[in-house]
């Protein structure tokens, strides 16, 4: 039993999808209500921020998308959210300490364990139709693959063993439902996120994709946006972006 208020009221499992984000599509388009979860074994075409592909290990992974109805003053708190459950997800089921690296993977020993891609479909009124996706690298071993290896990791390549993907998931849904209801119910989610995000403190270069940012990564506003300090000393925000650490001050 999920024990769930919204997310998961209704869970449609697929074998082989082009990407869960166009299945939670199309069921968002007929009439699909929120909280409705869509799970694939295989994605063909799973894809991550800035277009780039997602592989998800087929029998291994995760790969689940999400109706969100969301008001629309409170979307920043929607990947504060997402980010925040799967965080607490890996720290629970996998007995790791992961951390967030802004704004939305989550990373274990400083190698990415899961994704997150927030699509949005359209304005209706004062609520926002919004597709989530979250992907987590459960059970995949990509040790043997070097250019995957150096940058992403999974929970069994961390905590060397198994782990059960419907207690996963079960957690994931259940710490969404949580985190999404205190969302609703008007609660900023800043603090807590502020404290799992490893990239503050830390000495950045950011690609926001038609710009390179480089400074000292601060804080995070209210908008859930990266205060940088550039090397002036002037303060930018920056919304999103492709964060690297600069190891040379
Ligand atoms: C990223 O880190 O760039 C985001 C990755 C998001 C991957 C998930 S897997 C489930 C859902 N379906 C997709 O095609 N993408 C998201």
């Amino acid at each position: 039993m999920l024990g769930t208020c919204l997310i998961g009221s209704s869970i449609i499992q697929r074998d082989v999808v082009t990407s869960t984000m166009d299945e939670a599509r199309h069921l968002l388009e007929s009439g699909g209500g929120e909280g409705t979860v869509v799970v694939a074994e295989k994605q063909i075409a799973g894809r991550g921020r800035f277009n780039r592909q997602w592989v998800t290990h087929e029998g291994q992974d995760l790969a689940l998308s999400i109706i969100l109805y969301p008001q629309t003053t409170q979307l920043p708190q929607i990947n504060m959210a997402a980010t925040l459950a799967v965080s607490n997800t890996v720290d629970k089921i996998g007995d790791l300490h992961s951390e967030i690296k802004w704004p939305n993977d989550v990373q274990v020993n400083g190698k990415k364990v899961a994704g997150i891609l927030v699509e949005s479909v359209g304005r209706k009124g004062n609520h926002n139709d919004m597709i989530l996706g979250i992907g987590i690298n459960v059970n995949a071993d990509t040790s043997s693959n070097p250019e995957l290896s150096s940058t992403s990791t999974s929970l069994a390549i961390e905590n060397n063993r198994h782990n059960d993907r419907t207690e996963v998931l079960v957690s994931l849904i259940q710490n969404l439902d949580q985190l999404y209801q205190d969302v609703s119910d008007g609660l900023l989610l800043n603090d807590i996120w502020a404290r799992k995000i490893s990239t503050l403190g830390q000495n950045v270069k950011i690609n926001t994709g038609d710009r390179i940012i480089e400074g000292l990564a601060k804080k995070v506003n209210v908008y859930g946006n990266l205060v940088v300090e550039l090397q002036n000393g002037i303060e930018t925000t920056v919304a999103s972006g492709d964060v690297t650490l600069k190891l040379d001050k």
